[in-house]
């Protein structure tokens, strides 16, 4: 993977693909490997730029609570050492946090974005002590145990049985993930703001995916907004892990709403 400093860490990504350029923002305990199934299906015509966010993957997970800003901040700083002056940002679940962060501060640097199983809603109360719930399991129990515990629910209801190496690939990516970095980040998630206005008070095209199983991010939390000039997709039989999933369904998705916006 190549690396760029940011704000004094180190922030790995893969960049595949020539063509338009599609930012591509895995969610919480995921990293860049999240997507692999995916970037062979696109980056045959467009330029896929991968990070490990701030605490993540291969990238630098420094100690105390991150915000979704910095987050944001991060990939702009990876965008401007790469000179890309603009892109289409795609963010998986935390990754769509972020994507509506840089949406809401950087739109003129996108030509259009998309949450994918992600939402503009904030925590409620109960989720926001979820998340002090997540950090207490990590610091006492550790990484394994809160894995083990994550992964399977984010997989549509079956996936066990049916497809129980998909469940061990995305734990297998998780473990990666250092303590200090999951509770990082379960503490931006827990301090984000609401940004449904930043999905419906956009001028630029937005996609939103959602999985017809998805237990965390169900189709009417993604579906935030009826303004005119939003894509919206249900796939059929994903959970909230459709790039791992389904990945032909979600890029062909992605392909037509490239091609549309
Ligand atoms: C994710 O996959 O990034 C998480 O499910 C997001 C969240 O917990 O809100």
């Amino acid at each position: 993977m190549d690396k760029v400093v940011c704000d004094g860490y180190t922030l790995c990504y893969a960049d595949q693909g020539e063509g338009e350029a599609v930012v591509l923002l895995h969610g919480f305990c995921g990293s860049s490997a999240y997507w692999e199934p995916l970037v062979p299906l696109l980056s045959g015509s467009l330029r896929c730029i991968v990070p490990d966010l701030r605490g993540h993957g291969s990238s630098d997970a420094p100690l105390g609570a991150y915000s979704i800003e910095q987050m944001a901040d991060d990939v702009l700083k990876l965008l401007d050492e790469l000179n890309v002056e603009k892109a289409t940002m795609l963010g998986h679940s935390m990754g769509g946090y972020v994507t509506l962060s840089f949406a809401q501060r950087y739109a003129s640097r996108l030509n259009g974005f998309g949450l994918i199983h992600s939402t503009g809603y904030a925590d409620d109360e109960a989720g926001k002590e979820k998340r002090l719930k997540a950090v207490s399991t990590i610091q006492t129990e550790g990484m394994t145990a809160f894995i083990d515990g994550l992964i399977p629910g984010l997989f549509a209801p079956g996936t066990a049985k049916s497809r129980p190496e998909l469940i061990q690939k995305a734990k297998e990516i998780g473990y990666l993930t250092p303590p200090q970095g999951a509770a990082g980040a379960a503490l931006a998630m827990r301090e984000r703001p609401d940004r449904r206005d930043v999905i419906s008070a956009s001028a630029l095209p937005v996609l939103l995916v959602a999985g017809e199983h998805d237990g965390i991010a169900p189709p009417e939390k993604v579906f935030s907004s009826d303004r005119p000039n939003i894509t919206k997709a249900t796939i059929k039989g994903a959970g909230h892990m459709s790039m791992m999933e389904t990945p032909e369904e979600l890029a062909g998705i992605v392909r037509s709403f490239l091609k549309e916006s």
